[in-house]
């Protein structure tokens, strides 16, 4: 039977990596892949998750299953870190744990289809590849609003909210909790605040995806957005993903948290959460969440993660201004500005797709084909070179 199955097109960011590999050139430097890089290329494992794995690994008895939901000391530290604890002791929220934020997402994407079959899905455009391809099997529509305004490298937050505005009762609008991906460009107060509006006006429900909370801002603004709506509004889903801020890419840490109205709907949802794990995979992934756990209720062992996180946090932002500066010292003028003011591990760099070829044929510098680039990817060692790289790659297409 398994004659009727097509190949599937390759991972775009797959294949980049495969093609970075094996370029023979010195000095080629990797601008695509979605993993944080340290200034000597590499993803570390912080401090405090060797620290945490050491005393798991001391003081771990036995294997056994854990629960349906997820260890509970997670999903209460999970549902801290992200909501604060006013509103984790609200009575509104249900949590499940899941094989990283890809599996939050997809169990979202159940959960809506189990309560509302045929939602539409509302995502940003452009999004996170992995977003259509997680939701729709679940046979939800998939609907795309204006976010990025391409002219100024922010958020085209009057094209947003006039897309949305034709959301229906019960659609779900997906968001960015802090660093947008892929283009760095963030909701500001105003834009929470105006979402809040919206989804309240047509009974819409947010479904954030926080992706990259300690990458942005800090780990309290960058959950800002999120507490805003949980706040706000009766129905929230949220998404989490500990990979990136952990690093713990390879555990496949994370949650789904869902708010509801105060008031008996909870153990539906806490159930229905449950049961959606036990059809999936019975059992989500431990050994991430039980790091996660252990770092998050030690006072040091936090402090010292906060530490780590917020290094990797303000090393992208000195990677973002060196490379701003260096592109405006070359003459690139105010158009590479935006790098600067845009946030977490991707910006769209303002060029075009034939710019963006060169830059790989002629100068062995790898950005996803849409433009993206990983800040991480940048050092104080390669920022000329790739300013220079962007600046002769812009030039060589006016010649042409
Ligand atoms: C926007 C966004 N959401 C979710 C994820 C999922 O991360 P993971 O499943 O590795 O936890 C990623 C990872 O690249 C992402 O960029």
């Amino acid at each position: 039977m398994f004659e009727t199955l097509a190949p599937e097109p390759e991972d775009q960011i797959m294949a980049l990596g495969a093609l970075f590999r094996a370029d023979p050139r010195q000095g080629r430097i990797d601008l695509g892949i979605g993993v944080y890089r340290d200034a000597a290329g590499r993803t570390p494992v912080m401090a405090a998750v060797r620290e945490a794995e050491r005393r798991i690994w001391e003081g771990e008895t036995t294997k056994s299953y854990t629960a349906l939901a997820g260890d509970a000391a997670f999903n209460d530290a999970i549902v801290d870190l992200v909501l604060g604890e006013g509103l984790a002791r609200s009575g509104r929220v249900s949590v499940a744990a899941t094989p990283g934020g890809t599996g939050a997402i997809r169990q979202a994407a159940d959960l809506i289809a189990r309560a509302r079959p045929g939602a539409t899905v509302w995502l940003p455009d452009p999004t996170w590849p992995n977003h259509p391809a997680v939701l729709a099997p679940a046979g939800l529509r998939v609907a795309h609003y204006r976010y990025y305004d391409a002219a100024t490298g922010g958020v085209d937050l009057g094209g947003m909210l006039a897309d949305l505005g034709r959301a229906g009762a019960g659609d779900v609008i997906v968001l960015h909790g802090a660093c947008h991906n892929p283009t760095g460009a963030d909701l500001g107060p105003e834009g929470w605040a105006a979402v809040v509006g919206l989804c309240a006006a047509r009974g819409a429900v947010p479904l954030i995806d926080l992706a990259y909370m300690g990458f942005g801002a800090g780990l309290g603004a960058d959950a800002a957005g999120t507490r805003t709506l949980a706040h706000a509004l009766p129905e929230v889903l949220v998404a989490v993903s500990c990979s990136k801020n952990f690093g713990i890419y390879r555990e496949r840490t994370g949650a789904l948290i869902a708010l509801t109205p105060e008031g008996s709907r909870r153990a539906a949802m806490q159930g229905t959460l449950t049961a959606l794990n036990r059809t999936a995979y019975s059992f989500p992934p431990d050994h991430g969440a039980r790091i996660v756990a252990t770092i998050l209720a030690d006072p040091g062992l936090r402090a010292q993660w906060e530490g780590e996180l917020d290094a990797i946090r303000t090393g992208m932002i000195a990677n973002r201004a060196a490379l701003a500066a260096e592109l405006a010292r070359l003459g690139g003028g105010a158009r590479f500005d935006r790098i600067a003011a845009q946030r977490g591990m991707f910006s769209l760099l303002p060029v075009s797709p034939g710019a963006v070829a060169r830059l790989r044929a002629d100068h062995a510098i790898y950005l996803v084909a849409n433009g993206r680039m990983n800040v991480a990817g940048l050092t104080p060692a390669n920022v000329p070179a790739v300013a220079r790289a962007i600046i002769a790659a812009m030039a060589e297409g006016a010649a042409g």
